[in-house]
């Protein structure tokens, strides 16, 4: 088990344990007289390892609640939700609130946690590869508002994050691929090395899966990331590392921490376009919504292409860093071409969170594994992309 730190100056403000058997949970519990868990439903029915954890719960007497976990249900009314139960549950300064699930359930529950009694203390066993390698890392927590993503919240570390692997034998192809885009960004900001070793591994899980009749494609994925288990424990353990760094280097996200936002400014254009059109994103079959993973990917190509156009003046299509990161993330079995014109994406980005004084702060990549960050106006970005 590797132990990775995330400190506020001298003092360690979270820990992180990665390829963490989960019998091992209930020591790490132990250190907590009072633990409350919130489980997202869906997880609860659907992944073998969130049940052992249940039932490690239901054994040591520990309160349980369900929790729909969705963009729609991540909202203030649950945290009210969440906080009314730790309420009527007795729940004291000392609890400690145990979230399983993904990163709307961690960013739920740590937001919840955070406001009741002004504060107690919570932890995460997160279950999709985007949590592992992002959400439930670095203390961000919080809700949408209307239409706005993560518009409440705060800045507050939990006590531990649990990264137990095997967790992502029961995660669908499409929700992996998606944390693996957040994985891959974590690279291109810091690690070309890595990059370059969680693309090798990636497309070579996508050889054997691309093409399969529908029946089969689950249990030959379940069987693949069983396969691959070590390879994807040190790339989860890698990017975490980088995290941690980024966070302990800048926790509420003065400077280097924006970093980590690579091509997110538009990815969430993308995805409030897609919510407010009701666009169906089409993958291995299945017809959804774009998830954030995704919207990720094509905001990783956008960047990509803006970046060879700040730096190079290249305006050719596509760019010689874009035809590479695309090309990675096809090969990964991502989709990296954005269904929606740049114009199109202008006015909600110029209401970014990230958005100052009529500019906002863009991550462009110089290469693989060193990117900066560059205040450009909306109009710019536009014209430099057209
Ligand atoms: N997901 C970006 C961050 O935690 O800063």
């Amino acid at each position: 088990m590797d132990e990775i730190l995330i400190r506020s100056g001298e003092k360690v403000v979270s820990r992180v344990f990665v390829d963490a058997g989960i019998e091992a949970l209930e020591s790490c519990i132990d250190a907590f007289p009072h633990v409350y868990a919130v489980m997202d439903a869906n997880v609860a029915m659907n992944c073998p390892v969130a049940m052992q954890v249940a039932q490690i719960m239901n054994r040591r007497n520990v309160p349980g609640k369900l929790v729909e976990a969705s963009e729609q249900t991540k909202t203030m009314d649950t945290v009210m939700e969440i906080c009314t139960w730790l309420l009527d549950n007795g729940a004291d300064r000392d609890a400690l609130v145990l979230a399983i699930g993904g990163g709307i359930t961690s960013d739920m529950v740590g937001f919840a946690s955070s406001i009741y009694k002004r504060g107690v203390r919570f932890a995460y066993v997160p279950t999709t590869l985007l949590a592992q390698v992002d959400a439930a890392v670095g203390g961000k927590t919080g809700v949408n508002l209307d239409k706005y993503k993560n518009i409440l919240g705060v800045i507050r570390q939990p006590e531990f994050t649990y990264i137990c692997p095997q967790v992502l034998e029961s995660l669908p192809h499409r929700d992996f691929i998606s944390g693996a885009a957040e994985m891959l960004k974590t690279f291109i900001i810091r690690d070309q090395g890595y990059y370059q070793r969680a693309v090798a591994v990636l497309s070579e899980m996508k050889k054997g899966y691309a093409g399969l009749p529908e029946e089969s494609a689950d249990e030959y994925w379940s069987d693949c990331i069983a396969a691959y288990s070590q390879e994807l424990t040190d790339l989860i353990a890698a990017a975490v590392r980088v995290k941690a760094g980024v966070v302990t280097r800048d926790q509420h996200e003065r400077g280097e921490r924006r970093k980590l936002n690579l091509g997110h400014t538009f990815a969430h254009a993308i995805e409030t376009i897609a919510q407010r059109s009701d666009y169906v994103h089409s993958v291995d079959g299945v017809q959804a919504c774009i998830a954030h993973g995704e919207a990720v990917a094509m905001g990783l190509v956008l960047a990509a292409r803006l970046s060879d156009r700040v730096f190079h003046g290249d305006m050719d299509t596509p760019t010689a860093l874009e035809a590479k990161v695309s090309a990675d993330l096809s090969d990964c079995g991502l989709c990296p071409d954005c269904p929606f014109p740049v114009d199109e994406m202008a006015e909600i980005m110029s209401k970014d969170k990230k958005a100052e004084g009529g500019r906002v702060h863009f991550v462009l990549i110089r290469e693989i594994g060193d990117v900066v960050l560059y205040d450009l106006t909306v109009e710019e970005v536009c014209r430099l992309l057209a």
